[in-house]
């Protein structure tokens, strides 16, 4: 039977995707960039199985609930779609952090399914396509697809909304120590979020300005400027976050030793050290720094009350396929 298996990295956001355009195609409202976590990953197998009379999936070992069912089988629907297929598959999924870790793993997770189901089903997808393919399970998992740090061209329509390298993983010696500050599952996840962010009087503006801080984020990462890049990555989490908190309901993801980390920060940089902070749709901070530092980074965010653990990743490669 046809079968395939993937493995796809998580990304942190530099310029964040915040609010749809066109919320059935993923179609963003601002172009985003971002760095592949290459210690954190997804693998996937797909199996065609005539014998079956549903999809059926399992992550980590475990049958997830519906939401999670319904939202993969829509998925698979679209790639049977395109290959013009009927037959549902036998789906496992396995990560190597913790689902319960707050680090969401629906970017990876549907990087590695549409490599894993469009090679099963024998499409031959280039790696545009691919990008544009796993942006129909979960906007980020587009910038999973090609390798290093990423940028998510927002586009106008499915084909022309689709996510490239712009340097590397070993381009830039960039570390993310993740604070993991809460462990639980968000109440209001990046899903519903991005229906709201219309609903905040400051989203205009944010979004007004994002080419700007695309270029600017891009130049930083391409002349390896941590000053530059600092300064427009905390800018644009922080931004985010403000139309976030002003959303109607408003969105506050930050918890006390959120802030705490924040101006831990903040306090290094000012001793002279070479690291910034950027949160996405959860409490947990990435606290971005460069290799030399990391160790020490790590260290300090340990001691901070609040912190659980710290996570540290360097630059990952893209989608690929590995042995079944
Ligand atoms: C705050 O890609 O998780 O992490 O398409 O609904 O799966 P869905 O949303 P998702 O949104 C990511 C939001 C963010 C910012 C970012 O990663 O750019």
């Amino acid at each position: 039977m046809p079968k395939a298996t993937a493995i796809a990295h998580p990304n942190i956001a530099f310029i964040k995707y915040w609010g749809d355009a066109d919320p059935e195609l993923r179609i963003p409202v601002n172009g985003s960039i971002s760095m592949n976590l290459g210690s954190l990953h997804s693998r996937t197998t797909v199996e065609f199985d005539p014998g079956l009379a549903l999809d059926e999936l399992t992550i980590n070992g475990r049958p997830p609930g519906d939401i999670a069912l319904q939202r993969v089988a829509r998925f698979m629907d679209h790639v049977r779609n395109l290959a013009d297929c009927k037959t549902f598959a036998h789906i496992t999924s396995e990560n190597n952090f913790p689902m319960g870790s707050g680090i969401a793993s629906s970017a990876s997770g549907f990087a590695a399914l549409s490599l894993a189901a469009s090679t099963a089903a024998g499409l031959e997808l280039d790696r545009v396509e691919l990008s544009a393919l796993a942006r129909r399970g979960s906007g980020s998992a587009c910038r999973s697809v090609p390798t290093g740090f990423v940028e998510w061209y927002s586009g106008q329509d499915d084909a022309t909304s689709y996510a490239e390298s712009i340097a590397g993983a070993d381009y830039w010696n960039l570390r993310d120590c993740i604070a993991i500050v809460n462990r639980a599952h968000k109440e209001t996840g990046s899903l519903a979020g991005h229906s709201l962010a219309g609903s905040s009087l400051l989203q205009e503006a944010r979004v007004r300005d994002a080419p700007r801080r695309l270029s600017l984020c891009r130049q930083a990462i391409l002349e390896r400027d941590f000053q530059s890049f600092a300064e427009i990555v905390e800018l644009d989490s922080n931004l985010m976050h403000a139309v976030m908190m002003t959303s109607q309901p408003q969105l506050v993801y930050w918890q006390p030793a959120t802030l705490a980390v924040m101006q831990s920060v903040v306090e290094m940089r000012s001793g002279g050290m070479q690291v910034c902070f950027t949160i996405d749709a959860g409490p947990n901070v990435h606290v971005i720094t460069i290799d030399e530092y990391s160790t020490s980074v790590a260290k300090k965010l340990e001691h901070i009350p609040g912190v659980n653990e710290v996570l540290a990743s360097s630059p990952g490669e893209g989608t690929r396929l590995i042995e079944n």
